[in-house]
């Protein structure tokens, strides 16, 4: 491609020298790339009745490029969602990490970018605020969108005077975007059904979950017999009380129905067999199969951990710029509604988060039996049979074949 720029010529349209280089094919920078539209699009409005405030150029500016990484992020997103929905095999599984770990330097970007806005002194601000009329991030189509697509679920959100849909009612096709990025599977729904079919949870198999819950039992009686040791009384007392908590949290995984009235309440987001699957990823990550699962799980948690941060660092510069008493000039409380989205409900994959609270130390972990091991030691980038069907046995009862394997003296072939 030409560019049009580096040969001096004047970009306005581009039609000059610079174009040769790419006139066979009618295309150069400028023309490629739509310059003309993007860079035409900074119309500041402090200049239409007044001085120009330096500032509001930044501000444009800011806000637009955020748009255009949003859009980016969305288009990621839908392909990892529509590479969910296809039938996985180790290429695509492959393609998922990629983009999801773009997804992840782009926000990384994204947080980083607000501190240039912070150049500007909220008098600067003020110079140009009235400008903005009822102007505001909140009616962001492209966050609304991204927010869905991730899986925010509408209950989560903090409630305004307004649903956050509003700003879209009187557009039918806007509003026909946020229907469909509610009502189609979201990314945190799809990895949920993934997550379902992880191989050796399935009680035909491996069993995991029989196990690891044997290993916990273990691992609390043995914590029970030392606190009973201790000689102190007082200090014995509260080191029983510790043990008998940590079983009363235990227990909230152990019973389904616990679990399901925690995810009636939204403390927890996933099924009960999906938290097994990515609690036994989470202990086995070593295992050539459970590799790539495992970075996916971290780099979601990373998305969330990230929009949080975005959040947090937004909410500063607003108080920075407005205070924490000014409506904002989309109609919420301003600042006090924006910490109020600095929080759990906003975590879409908050069940990866509460992993931690449940692993136990490496001497408990239940032993993979050989069979297992077996299963797990083809690394999916082999493009063996066994990888091709973790990753597209939807609904498949993968441990079956194991339970044979288990008694036969070694790996199965
Ligand atoms: C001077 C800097 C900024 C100020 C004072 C400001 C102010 C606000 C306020 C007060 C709100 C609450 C909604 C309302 O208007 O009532 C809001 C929401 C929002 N703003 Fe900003 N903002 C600033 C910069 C940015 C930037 C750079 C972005 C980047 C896209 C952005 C995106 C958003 C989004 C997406 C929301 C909706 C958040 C939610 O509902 O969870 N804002 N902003």
């Amino acid at each position: 491609m030409a560019c049009p720029i580096g040969n001096g010529a004047c970009p306005a349209g581009g039609q000059s020298n610079g174009e040769a280089a790419g006139a066979e094919k009618g295309e150069n920078y400028w023309t490629y790339l739509h310059l003309d539209k993007i860079l035409s699009a900074q119309a500041l409005k402090s200049g239409a009745a007044g001085a120009v405030v330096h500032d509001e150029h930044l501000f444009i500016i800011v806000h637009q490029a955020y748009e255009l990484w949003f859009k980016q992020i969305i288009y990621e997103i839908d392909s990892v969602r529509q590479l969910f929905m296809t039938e996985l095999n180790e290429r695509r599984m492959l393609d998922i990490i990629k983009q999801t770990n773009r997804v992840v330097l782009i926000l990384k970007l994204l947080v980083g970018q607000i501190e240039i806005l912070e150049t500007m002194t909220p008098l600067d601000f003020l110079d140009f605020r009235d400008h903005l009329s009822t102007a505001s991030g909140f009616q962001s189509l492209q966050f609304r969108l991204l927010e869905n697509k991730l899986g925010l679920k509408k209950e989560c959100r903090v409630k305004t005077k307004s649903d956050y849909s509003a700003p879209y009612h009187d557009h039918p096709e806007l509003m026909e975007q946020i229907r469909d990025s509610e009502e189609q599977p979201s990314l945190a729904a799809l990895v949920e059904r993934w997550l379902e079919r992880t191989p050796g949870i399935s009680a035909k198999g491996f069993n995991f979950w029989d196990r690891f819950q044997g290993a916990v039992k273990a691992m609390l009686n043995d914590e029970l017999k030392a606190a009973q040791a201790v000689a102190n009384e007082a200090q014995r007392k509260e080191e029983v009380e510790a043990v008998n908590r940590r079983s009363v949290l235990f227990d909230s995984i152990f019973d389904v129905k616990l679990h399901d009235a925690l995810r009636a309440r939204g403390e927890r987001r996933w099924s009960h067999v999906a938290f097994q699957g990515a609690l036994m990823i989470s202990f086995y990550r070593m295992e050539p199969r459970f590799n790539q699962p495992y970075q996916l799980i971290n780099l979601l948690m990373d998305i969330d951990e990230l929009l949080i941060k975005w959040r947090n660092n937004h909410v500063q510069i607003v108080q920075r710029m407005i205070g924490s008493q000014q409506v904002g000039t989309g109609g919420s409380s301003g600042y006090q509604y924006l910490r109020a989205t600095v929080s759990d409900r906003y975590k879409v994959f908050l069940d990866l988060f509460n992993l931690s609270t449940f692993l136990i130390p490496r001497q408990y972990v239940p032993p993979l039996s050989r069979a297992m091991q077996f299963r797990l030691s083809h690394s999916i980038s082999m493009g063996t049979s066994e990888a091709h069907e973790f990753l597209c046995d939807a609904g498949r009862d993968d441990d079956s074949s194991s339970e044979e394997a288990e008694s036969a003296p070694g790996p199965v072939s």
